[in-house]
C-alpha cells in the first residue's frame, strides 16, 4: 500500500545494516511512498554487503560515512545534494552502539574510553550530522529530521547500560538543534522513542528476549515493530506534521504510560 506521502521528496537514510534494521524498513517504505534518497552506513558495516541489495531495490546510491567523522559527513551531505539533484527534505538518524554493552562491561565498571566512543557514535553523531546539514544549508524549508531513541532516557532499565545516558543526550540535542533549525531554516527535528525491537543493536542488550516479552505484555497495543516504526516515520517526513518539532515521540504501543497490565499482575 502506498499513499505517495513522500512523492518528490529527497533524503538521506543512515543505519540500514540488514533487513531487520529499522532503517532498512524505513528505506523500503520511503521508496514505496515516492521518495528518492541516499543510503549511508559506517564503512565497516558495509563489508557485509547487505546494503547493496537494499540500494538496488530502492534505486539508491550508497555513500559510506562514519557518523563520528565530520569530514565523512560533509562529503556525504554535499554528494547527496548533488546526486539527488537538490536540497533534502528528510534525514533519518538510525545509529546506536555502546562498546561497554558489546564487551559486557557493567554500568558500575565503565571503561571511559569506550563510554566516550559510544557517546560519540550514538549521540554526538546526531549533532555532527545536523551541524553539517545546517552549515551547508542542505535542507529545504519544512524538511524533517528524525533520530531513533529509547525510553531508558527517562526511566531506568539497568541492562541498557550507558546507552541510557547516550539516548538522554541525543534527545536533548534534538531539542537544542531543533530550536535553531526551526528558527533559521523552518526545519523540524524530533526523536522517536521506539519499543524494544529485534535487530542487531537491540539484541545486543543483555536479557533482550525477556525484556521484549515483558514490554509486549505491558503495552496495551503490543510492541511497535520495525515496520510500525517505518510507518510512523513516514508521517513525520510527510507534509502533515509540519509544526511538530523538538519532541520526543513515544512509539511503543502505550508502554510508557502503563503502570502495570493484567498479564503482568497474573504472573505474580
Ligand atoms: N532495537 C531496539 O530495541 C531499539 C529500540 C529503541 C531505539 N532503537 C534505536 O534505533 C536505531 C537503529 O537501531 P536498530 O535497532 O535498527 O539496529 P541496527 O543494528 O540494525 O542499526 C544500528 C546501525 O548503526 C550503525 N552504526 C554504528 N556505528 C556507526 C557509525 N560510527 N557511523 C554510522 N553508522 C553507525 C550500524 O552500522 C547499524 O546500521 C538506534 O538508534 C537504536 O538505538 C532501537
Amino acid at each position: 500500500m502506498s499513499y505517495n506521502l513522500l512523492k518528490g521528496k529527497r533524503g538521506i537514510i543512515f543505519g540500514a545494516l540488514d533487513e531487520n534494521s529499522i532503517a532498512w524498513k524505513t528505506a523500503k517504505l520511503a521508496h514505496a511512498e515516492g521518495a528518492t534518497f541516499v543510503l549511508t552506513n559506517a564503512p565497516v558495516a558495509m563489508r557485509m554487503g547487505e546494503i547493496n541489495k537494499l540500494a538496488e531495490e530502492c534505486g539508491s546510491e550508497i555513500i559510506p560515512a562514519d557518523a563520528t567523522s565530520v569530514e565523512d559527513l560533509e562529503n556525504l551531505v554535499s554528494k547527496s545534494v548533488e546526486i539527488l539533484g537538490g536540497k533534502l527534505d528528510f534525514v533519518l538518524h538510525s545509529i546506536g552502539m555502546s562498546v561497554n554493552v558489546r564487551k559486557g562491561k557493567a554500568y558500575t565498571d565503565q571503561n571511559y574510553a569506550w563510554t566516550e566512543k559510544g557517546w560519540d557514535v550514538s549521540a554526538v553523531s546526531f549533532h555532527k550530522t545536523m551541524q553539517t546539514l545546517y552549515k551547508q544549508d542542505a535542507m529545504n524549508e519544512w524538511g524533517s529530521i528524525v533520530a531513533l531513541t529509547y525510553m531508558a532516557a527517562q526511566r531506568t532499565f539497568p541492562d541498557y547500560n550507558d546507552m541510557a545516558d547516550n539516548k538522554a543526550y541525543l534527545e536533548s540535542i534534538a531539542r537544542s538543534f531543533g530550536y535553531f533549525f526551526g528558527k533559521d531554516k523552518k526545519v523540524r527535528v524530533n526523536t522517536i522513542s521506539q519499543s524494544p525491537t529485534p535487530t542487531t543493536a537491540g539484541s545486543g542488550v543483555k536479557g533482550f528476549e525477556g525484556f521484549l516479552s515483558y514490554a509486549e505484555k505491558m503495552s496495551p497495543l503490543g510492541n511497535a515493530t520495525a515496520q510500525d516504526c517505518a510507518e510512523y516515520t513516514m508521517t513525520l517526513f510527510s507534509d502533515y506534521t509540519k509544526k511538530v518539532t523538538m519532541q520526543n515521540l513515544f512509539h511503543d504501543g502505550g508502554f510508557s504510560n502503563t503502570g502495570v497490565s493484567q498479564e503482568v499482575i497474573e504472573k505474580f
